[in-house]
C-alpha cells in the first residue's frame, strides 16, 4: 500500500449552533476553499437529510456532524469507505455501551443499530468544486438523547439503551475512531482488514432478508458483502445477486 497520509493531526473541528445540514454546510467550505479534514458539529439542523431523499429528524441533543475530505483517494477506492465510516462509528457506539448492554451491529451498508434498532446512520455525498476537486461530505447522525418518532423502521437512541453521554462527549470518541480507521483505510491495504471488521459485526447474515430497490423488492438469504462491500443476496436457485444500493429489512 501507499505510505499514510492522513494523521490525527490533520483534523480540524468546528462547532455549530444552528444550520440546514452539516453536509450543506461542508460543502459550502469546499466551495470557499477548504483543503479537508473539516469536522463540522451542529446542536441542531433544521434541513438534516437520510438516504434515499429522506428527511433526518434533527432536534437538540442528539450528534450531527459532517467530516469534509477533499480528493480523499482513487475512486476505485471510494467504495469501500462506507463501511470505514460504519466500522468507526460502530467502535464509537461499542465503546459508550456497558458490557451487559444489547448487541451493537452494522445493517448494511452502514446504520448502526443496537439490539436491532437504528441509532445512527450515515450519509455520504459528494459534490464537484472548483478546479475540479471532488468534495466528499461524511454525514453521521448520532440518536443521543431522543429518538425520532419513526414507523420505517425500529429506532432507539444511547438514551433508551440507559447510556448517559452528552452529544460533545460521543463526539470525542468519534473523532479518534474515524481518525484511526481512515488512516488505516488510507493505506489501501487496510480495505480488507475493515472488510472483515465489518463482516464481524453485521447484522443478519444468514438470515431471511427483503431488499427494497427502487422499483421492487426482491428477498433471499443475506450472505454477507464482497471485498467491495456489495451486498450479497442467495436466491436459491437463481443464484446469488449482488445489490449495491437499498434498504434492508430483516425477516
Ligand atoms: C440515514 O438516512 O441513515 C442517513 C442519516 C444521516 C444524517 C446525518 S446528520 C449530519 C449530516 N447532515 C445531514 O443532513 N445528514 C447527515
Amino acid at each position: 500500500g501507499r505510505p499514510r497520509r492522513i494523521s490525527l493531526d490533520d483534523f480540524r473541528h468546528e462547532a455549530l449552533d444552528e444550520v440546514s445540514s452539516t453536509n450543506t454546510e461542508a460543502f459550502a467550505r469546499a466551495r470557499a476553499g477548504d483543503s479537508g479534514f473539516l469536522w463540522l458539529t451542529a446542536e441542531r439542523q433544521t434541513g438534516g437529510r437520510g438516504r434515499r431523499g429522506r428527511p433526518w429528524v434533527s432536534e437538540r441533543g442528539n450528534l450531527y456532524s459532517s467530516l469534509l475530505l477533499i480528493d480523499p483517494a482513487p475512486t476505485e477506492q471510494l467504495g469501500s469507505l462506507p463501511l470505514a465510516v460504519a466500522v468507526a462509528v460502530h467502535a464509537a457506539v461499542l465503546s459508550v455501551m456497558p458490557a451487559s448492554g444489547e448487541p451493537v451491529e452494522i445493517k448494511w451498508p452502514n446504520d448502526v443499530l443496537i439490539g436491532r434498532k437504528k441509532t445512527s446512520g450515515i450519509l455520504l455525498e459528494a459534490e464537484r468544486v472548483t478546479d475540479g476537486r471532488m468534495a466528499l461530505a461524511i454525514g453521521i447522525g448520532i440518536n443521543i438523547a431522543h429518538r425520532p418518532d419513526l414507523t420505517l423502521y425500529p429506532v432507539t437512541s444511547l438514551a433508551d439503551q440507559g447510556v448517559s453521554v452528552s452529544a460533545p462527549e460521543f463526539f470525542a470518541r468519534l473523532f479518534a475512531e474515524m481518525a484511526e480507521v481512515l488512516a488505516f483505510w488510507d493505506e489501501g491495504r487496510g480495505i480488507a482488514e475493515i472488510v472483515r471488521r465489518w463482516r464481524r459485526v453485521a447484522c443478519g447474515i444468514g438470515e431471511k432478508i427483503t431488499v427494497n430497490l427502487p422499483d421492487r423488492s426482491i428477498s433471499g438469504i443475506f450472505s454477507g458483502i464482497d471485498d467491495k462491500g456489495i451486498l450479497l443476496l442467495d436466491r436459491g436457485p437463481d443464484g446469488i445477486m449482488s445489490v449495491a444500493a437499498g434498504d434492508v429489512f430483516f425477516g
